[in-house]
């Protein structure tokens, strides 16, 4: 099979695409003939050297990526979710590695899920790790109620574009952050109200919330505190900055980092709304498989909109 592995950690010149053998299946494992790939942040900070989750020797030759949608080759004895046939995606193995850029995948069944017919392999390949992180930030950490005030950084990234409709599903009142050129799109996607974060602090522009999705870190974090009301909540997925902590507590507020899971609830949920149509998946690039390093580019420059899908 045709696939990319990492050679050096130089960034995405670092991908080289190869032949290597069909992977074989383990027990609760099926293989999935790859159509789609998304590719995240992550992905380039694993190209970086930054992600590795084990070192690059002790995983050569390394395939990095991890959100695929495709279609079910073979499964393991044991396997009785899916048949050769079906059509599945999901987030492989994080934190781990999925090894997802290749034509044939080992997946865990139990991080896949079925695709509906009315969703295109690059629609469902995109709803994985960035919908599932912010399913598992706003409902499982955050636990949102209706009624509830939600403040989305990065509105219009992967994973924001996502929240902002995940947290009006819930019944929320949504507030995005976004750049002039995104403030319609991130309205479209349901905000009730965007603050473009260039033309004004967005602590000035906001009344108080009860949930902040922190997806950019650093001083943006540590000003969300100040819009929390007491006993609001901050979810980072970046991890918090060494000074949130007592200013959390100072405000009477909580924060906490997350990475997201592919053995935590949610990707069946995130696929239910998908093919209901409660969630969609705003694809701004597809690359073809051959030119796969071109995807990660767009999404090393930190200003992608929605999501940016390889295809095969
Ligand atoms: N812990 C976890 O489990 C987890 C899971 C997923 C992602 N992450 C991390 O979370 C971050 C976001 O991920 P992503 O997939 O959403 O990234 P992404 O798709 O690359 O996000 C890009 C978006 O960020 C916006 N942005 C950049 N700086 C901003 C700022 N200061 N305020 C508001 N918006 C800003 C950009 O908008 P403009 O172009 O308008 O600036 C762009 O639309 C990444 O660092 C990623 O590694 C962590």
């Amino acid at each position: 099979m045709k696939a990319f592995i990492l050679t050096e950690p130089t960034g995405p010149a670092g991908l080289q695409a190869t032949e290597l053998p069909t992977p074989t299946l383990a027990a609760g494992q099926v293989l999935l003939r790859v159509k789609a790939i998304s590719i995240n942040p992550v992905d380039v900070k694993t190209t970086e050297g930054k992600a590795l989750y084990g070192s690059l020797n002790e995983q050569s030759p390394l395939i990095p990526g991890w959100d695929v949608a495709g279609v079910i080759e073979a499964v393991a004895p044991d396997v009785t979710t899916f048949r050769p046939g079906d059509q599945a995606f999901g987030m492989i193995n994080f934190p781990g590695h999925g090894q997802a850029y290749a034509e044939l995948v080992a997946a865990p069944a139990a991080h896949l899920v079925r695709k509906a017919a009315n969703i295109s392999f690059a629609e469902a390949a995109a709803a994985t790790l960035a919908p599932l992180t912010a399913w598992q930030g706003l409902v499982t950490r955050a636990q949102v109620q209706a009624g509830q005030r939600v403040l989305v950084h990065a509105a219009a990234g992967g994973v924001g574009h996502y929240a902002v409709q995940l947290a009006k599903h819930l019944g929320a009142h949504v507030i995005g952050t976004a750049s002039g050129g995104k403030v319609d799109f991130v309205r479209g996607l349901g905000a009730d109200e965007v603050i473009d974060y260039q033309q004004q602090p967005f602590e000035q522009a906001i009344a108080p919330v009860d949930v902040v999705l922190d997806t950019v870190a650093g001083d943006t974090q540590l000003r969300s505190l100040n819009v929390l009301k007491p006993g609001g909540q901050l979810v980072s997925i970046l991890g918090l900055t060494p000074d949130t902590p007592a200013r959390a507590a100072e405000r009477n507020v909580t924060a906490q980092g997350m990475l997201v899971n592919s053995n935590e609830a949610g990707m069946q949920q995130v696929a239910d709304l998908l093919a209901s149509g409660a969630l969609r998946s705003h694809v701004s690039l597809t690359v073809p498989f051959a030119e796969l390093p071109k995807a990660l580019e767009q999404v090393q420059t930190g200003h992608t909109q929605g999501k940016v899908v390889v295809t095969l």
